[in-house]
């Protein structure tokens, strides 16, 4: 009988299946502790919106009823909020599956696809899943090099991928390199603006990716309620995209996509004029508390536009973690992105931001 090793598809192969690292509970139980301090997935350290959490509770009676397969309110909300036609936007469960949507629909095996070394894992992911061969421009000075992406592209590229901002480094493309990255990508390709974490962007360079989406460019915009918002643990996201690319991912959306709870918990956290500002501000004053710390150590790091930095630890990464875990941190490690001697640690509140230093001060002292 022929086993599933010899029967998969050639290129599930390539697909290495995504390592979360160990949760909470696991390290909890391992070392005997009663409290992790998890600033590993870049989440909200805040949790969500009280609104979301009552929308959850009412909607919950109702779990045994298929929830809107057009997710109707939350796509009309968000169509007003971002002054786009509510047929430019595509919900899904988080941003990946969007991601997940755009390799189905464009990509053909043999097509390619372009994004920045380190990826960030669903890009290979998709590449390998649709039988495509991945394209990894080396990053510049921590940014995308989008010179080089542009000139890498070719007749054969599906969907360029930039994770603006830059997960791991934390930095953004700005409007003006946007504008001559359109201008010199082949008109055949779809270029795909990931902007799970553009709600912590201060700089002002950054691009309005919206104009391009109104303008029909050949594009599309991801966003995601797994951060600012809080509801990674839900999982829900979108695209916005003009209406001949948003109508070829709704071809091969799965009917019931997004939970009903998810759905509410959206819109709710949309209608809550605190969410935002509050994670924003707490994500502001964790990263001054950070830099002067790394400062103060006299450690390397990325100024970040997102809510996570990539630091320097001077060791090796995996032994930084494993140091940390043992005195209840987890962060991600910089060896997974071809940097060893890094890691990656989510901007928590203040008390895990102080728990996270005295912490890395112990294991570097
Ligand atoms: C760059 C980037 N894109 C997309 C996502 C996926 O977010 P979601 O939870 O919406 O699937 C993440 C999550 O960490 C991310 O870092």
């Amino acid at each position: 009988m022929a086993n599933a090793e010899e029967l998969k598809r050639e290129t599930i192969k390539r697909i290495v299946p995504y390592s979360p690292g160990k949760s909470s509970a696991e390290v909890m139980a391992e070392l005997g502790i009663e409290k992790v301090t998890k600033l590993a997935s870049n989440e909200n350290p805040l949790g969500p919106s009280p609104l979301a959490v009552e929308a959850i509770r009412e909607m919950a009676p109702q779990s045994h009823i298929y929830p809107d397969p057009q997710c109707t309110e939350l796509t009309e909300e968000l169509a007003a909020r971002l002054e786009v036609e509510p047929e430019t936007i595509v919900v899904g469960r988080g941003s990946d599956e969007i991601l997940h949507y755009l390799g189905l629909a464009f990509v053909d095996p043999g097509d390619n696809l372009v994004f920045s070394d380190p990826p960030f894992a669903i890009y290979l992911y998709t590449a390998r899943l649709m039988a495509a061969e991945e394209v990894m421009v080396p990053s510049r000075d921590f940014r995308h090099d989008l010179e080089a992406m542009a000139e890498a592209a070719n007749e054969r590229t599906k969907l360029i991928f930039i994770s603006n901002p830059y997960n791991p480094l934390g930095t953004i493309v700005t409007a003006d390199e946007v504008a001559a990255f359109m201008d010199a990508v082949p008109e055949t390709c779809i270029v795909v603006f990931d902007e799970a974490y553009f709600e912590y962007v201060d700089d002002p360079s950054y691009p309005d990716t919206l104009a391009l989406v109104r303008d029909n460019a050949r594009c599309a915009v991801l966003r995601t309620f797994s951060k600012a918002y809080a509801l990674a643990g839900l999982r829900i996201g979108y695209g916005i995209a003009p209406p001949d690319i948003a109508g070829a991912l709704k071809q091969v959306r799965e009917p019931f996509n997004v939970a009903s709870t998810a759905q509410v918990a959206a819109l709710a956290s949309l209608r809550d004029p605190e969410q935002v500002p509050r994670s924003v501000a707490n994500n502001r004053a964790g990263k001054q508390y950070l830099y002067k710390q790394f400062d103060e150590m006299g450690l390397q790091y990325i100024p970040t536009q997102a809510n996570f930095i990539f630091v320097e630890v001077g060791i090796d990464s995996a032994e930084c973690f494993d140091q940390l875990m043992r005195r209840g941190v987890t962060v991600r490690t910089g060896e997974i992105f071809g940097y060893p001697k890094w890691i990656r640690v989510t901007i928590g509140t203040p008390e895990e931001n102080e728990t996270f230093i005295s912490a890395l001060r112990e294991v570097l002292s």
